[in-house]
């Protein structure tokens, strides 16, 4: 199968202060001498310049942090002719399920109409140009809910359930409208769960190992039997990498990690790290703070990704197993508390959670 090679001098990475984003641009500044990035992050409570100090430190002359917001289309479209942008990478998005439960709209502002503006501003700068990249980075959630069998292709029709992945799925609409109809080169990854460090403690992984330490509930959602594809964030970075460069413009590639625990078997793995690494004075498990609560309204049931079109046409295989991925992740919260005390101190998300909590909730038999 043909691939389509695009050289990136010059991109602007939205999001890029988030947890993936911010990945990334560590990951393409070190491997990639010859780019310069410019990051565009509204700096919501998701975005932390500290996640890219040592990015600003190694690389500060070839990276700057621009904070702004990717609906300011006069912004946008400055930034592409001042740096001469030849290539975005779009991951600015509202990113949590939750969220989008209490808060529908700013999930339809940030991820539709921000990306819209940014497809836009990419149009009228890029006019006609071939020797461009717009990329976007979506979810394996726009697909909706597996049952017991199969895993999501390609063509596997969108079915979304909650207003983030409504939300996404008409982002990936819209990348697609503008490659077809005004012929912008344009590449997505769908992506399924991804985890690892600068993660922010609203998502599972993060949000359990830190109450665990705190000695805090470890909220399980319903009967803890729904399925994740878990990915390490490195190798999703990879894959946005050689999509971006290499992948053929129009088309859409599957990433996910080949793993699909209960999540009740993350939050037991993260339990037993955790009794290794920084065991109770009691000689307990930190099992005894789980505690099943009330399921998540609309939650799908079980993402698997079929990710054999990305493997043959690019070569893209996830490296990290989670078992390894898993330990690292932990290991780097434990050894980060200053970046736990400046997420922190932005106030924890309690969200729907809370007003349920008192419901349902009963500790692991
Ligand atoms: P995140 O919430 O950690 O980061 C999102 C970033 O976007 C933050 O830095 C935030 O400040 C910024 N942002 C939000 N609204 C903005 C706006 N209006 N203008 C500019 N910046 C804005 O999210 P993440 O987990 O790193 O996800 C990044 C992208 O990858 C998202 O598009 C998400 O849908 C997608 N994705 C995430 C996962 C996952 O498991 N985390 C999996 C697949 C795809
Ligand atoms: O699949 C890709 C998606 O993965 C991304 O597009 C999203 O941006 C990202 O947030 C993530 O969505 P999820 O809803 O799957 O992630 P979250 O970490 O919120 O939840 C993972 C699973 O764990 C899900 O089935 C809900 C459950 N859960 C979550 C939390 C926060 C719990 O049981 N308890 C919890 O406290």
């Amino acid at each position: 199968m043909s691939t389509s090679a695009h050289t990136p001098r010059s991109l602007l990475v939205t999001g890029g202060a988030g947890f993936i984003g911010s990945h990334l641009v560590r990951h393409l500044l070190a491997a990639h001498r010859d780019v310069r990035v410019v990051t565009l992050d509204a700096l919501t409570y998701a975005g932390n310049p500290m996640n890219l100090a040592d990015v600003q430190a190694a690389h500060g002359g070839r990276h700057r942090l621009v904070q702004g917001d990717i609906c300011d289309g006069a912004l946008v479209a400055r930034l592409l002719a001042e740096h001469a942008v030849d290539t975005i990478v779009h991951l600015a998005a509202e990113s949590h399920v939750d969220r989008s439960i209490d808060g529908p709209l700013a999930f339809v502002r940030t991820n539709v109409l921000g990306t819209a503006t940014l497809l836009d501003a990419a149009r009228r700068a890029w006019a006609g140009r071939a020797d461009v990249r717009f990329h976007h980075v979506s979810t394996d959630e726009v697909y909706g809910s597996l049952g017991a069998d199969g895993r999501f292709r390609e063509d596997t029709p969108y079915d979304p359930s909650s207003p983030y992945s409504a939300s996404k799925a008409g982002s990936d609409h819209l990348v697609r409208a503008w490659g077809r109809t005004y012929g912008l080169p344009v590449t997505i990854t769908n992506c399924s769960n991804n985890y690892g460090p600068y993660q922010y403690p609203e998502k599972l992984i993060p949000l359990m190992v830190l109450n665990a330490l705190s000695g805090r509930p470890l909220p399980v959602y319903g009967d803890g039997q729904q399925i994740r594809d878990w990915l390490y964030v490195q190798d999703h970075c990879e894959a946005i990498w050689l999509a971006a460069t290499r992948g053929r413009p129009g088309e859409t590639y599957n990433v996910g990690g080949d793993n699909q625990p209960t999540n009740l078997t993350i939050v037991k793995t993260l339990c037993h790290i955790l009794d290794e690494l920084v065991p109770l004075p009691t000689h307990e498990s930190y099992e005894k703070l789980i505690r099943f609560v009330q399921d998540r309204p609309g939650h799908d049931r079980r993402y698997a990704m079929d990710i054999r079109k990305i493997a043959q046409e690019l070569g893209w295989r996830p490296k990290e197993t989670l078992e390894t991925g898993l330990l690292k992740t932990v290991k780097w919260y434990l050894d980060h508390p200053e970046w736990v005390r400046s997420v922190h101190s932005q106030g924890d998300y309690t969200g729907w959670l809370e007003k349920n909590y008192a419901n349902r909730s009963q500790s692991v038999p």
